[in-house]
């Protein structure tokens, strides 16, 4: 082992934080904490994780959960394709392989959601197996510990870092080698005011060396970032029913629910909501009152941003077209049995 690892190893014995999938690295427990961990950090993740394990206890308990339950625990963390994944891949592992993930880097990158990030971390964390992990932390470190400008999310800065993590790994230790590099950038060298004085790995770091450190890593901006506005409708009846919409279509948010709504391309007025086509195709000849309007909620996804405003609207009748728009009748108080964007959510939570 190379004396940079070592003292990384060092550094993580003495300093690692204690979780469940650390005292108990099953592939089970690996594999979950990992796909949980891309969503979150790990002090948020560890709630996620000890639900899903309380709920959940053996991979085959979750391959027979429903997609449903599944997105209601997930919810929160976004990305909910992640979710749906999960789930896929559980199913996998229970029907190709007995219910065991194969110990096997090539056979675990052919299972559902599992990028070269998390066969990489099943294969060294739970197998032992010499496959370097590069997450958001590892490439920061290592970035500052050789003074690399190249950006990270370009083709070839993910060559140099790919080739450099594999140099530095640990072949003896691979599990704890990357967990010790992804630990080390979550707690010592982090994104900013990292602790360069107390540094255990200071002599080595090229970027200390040059006072460069708060320029590494380096990022190229790139994505257009499309603006959608979502006029949410939230009906209320004369016994306190609203509607909820299952989203189906080829979207964001697949299978999960939110109120009905009327796309824009800007935002819309009262006026304009009521002189809509698709607002009065749903009410029909039902009496109505719009009681009040949100403010805007901001939410930002990797590629889109999405404005949301909610028209609170007392209705006197049904909406007698549900079926074809995929609404659903439900008690207001029973909102919270169903899985819904973070969006839905933070208006839930704030009324
Ligand atoms: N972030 C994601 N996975 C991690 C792990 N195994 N150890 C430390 N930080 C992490």
């Amino acid at each position: 082992m190379n004396d940079l690892s070592a003292t990384l190893a060092r550094w993580y014995e003495s300093h690692k934080r204690e979780l469940p999938w650390r005292s108990d690295p099953s592939p089970y427990h690996v594999w979950l904490s990992e796909v949980i961990l891309q969503q979150t950090r790990v002090n948020q993740g560890l709630d996620y994780f000890n639900r899903f394990i309380e709920r959940w206890p053996a991979l085959s308990d979750l391959a027979h959960a429903s997609e449903e339950e599944v997105l209601k625990m997930w919810q929160g963390l976004g990305y909910y394709s992640r979710a749906r994944n999960l789930l896929k891949c559980a199913q996998q592992v229970l029907e190709d392989h007995d219910g065991n993930f194969p110990a096997d880097h090539e056979q675990l990158l052919k299972l559902k959601g599992i990028g070269s990030y998390t066969a990489a971390a099943i294969a060294s964390i739970a197998f032992g197996l010499p496959y370097a992990v590069i997450d958001g932390n590892v490439y920061r470190v290592l970035a500052r510990l050789f003074d690399i400008d190249t950006p990270i999310n370009k083709d070839a800065g993910i060559k140099v870092f790919a080739q450099l993590a594999d140099e530095l790994l640990d072949k003896e230790q691979p599990g704890r080698h990357n967990q010790a590099m992804m630990e080390f950038g979550a707690l010592h060298c982090t994104p900013r005011n990292p602790d360069c004085l107390h540094c255990p790995i200071q002599s080595h770091c090229l970027a200390f060396a040059h006072g460069t450190v708060g320029q590494r890593p380096q990022k190229e901006k790139t994505i257009n970032v499309r603006t959608r506005y979502f006029n949410y409708l939230v009906f209320s009846d004369l016994n306190n029913n609203t509607y909820l919409h299952r989203r189906e279509e080829n979207d964001i948010w697949r299978n999960l629910y939110d109120f009905p709504n009327i796309e824009s391309t800007a935002p819309l007025s009262i006026e304009a909501l009521i002189e809509n086509e698709q607002f009065q195709s749903l009410v029909e000849k039902n009496e109505f009152a719009i009681q009040r309007i949100s403010a805007p909620f901001t939410h930002k996804l990797s590629h889109q941003t999405i404005i949301a405003k909610f028209f609170e609207i007392k209705i006197n009748g049904f909406l007698s077209i549900i079926q074809t728009n995929n609404l659903l009748l439900t008690a207001e108080k029973k909102l919270d049995d169903y899985p819904t964007p973070k969006l839905i959510e933070n208006y839930i939570s704030r009324n």
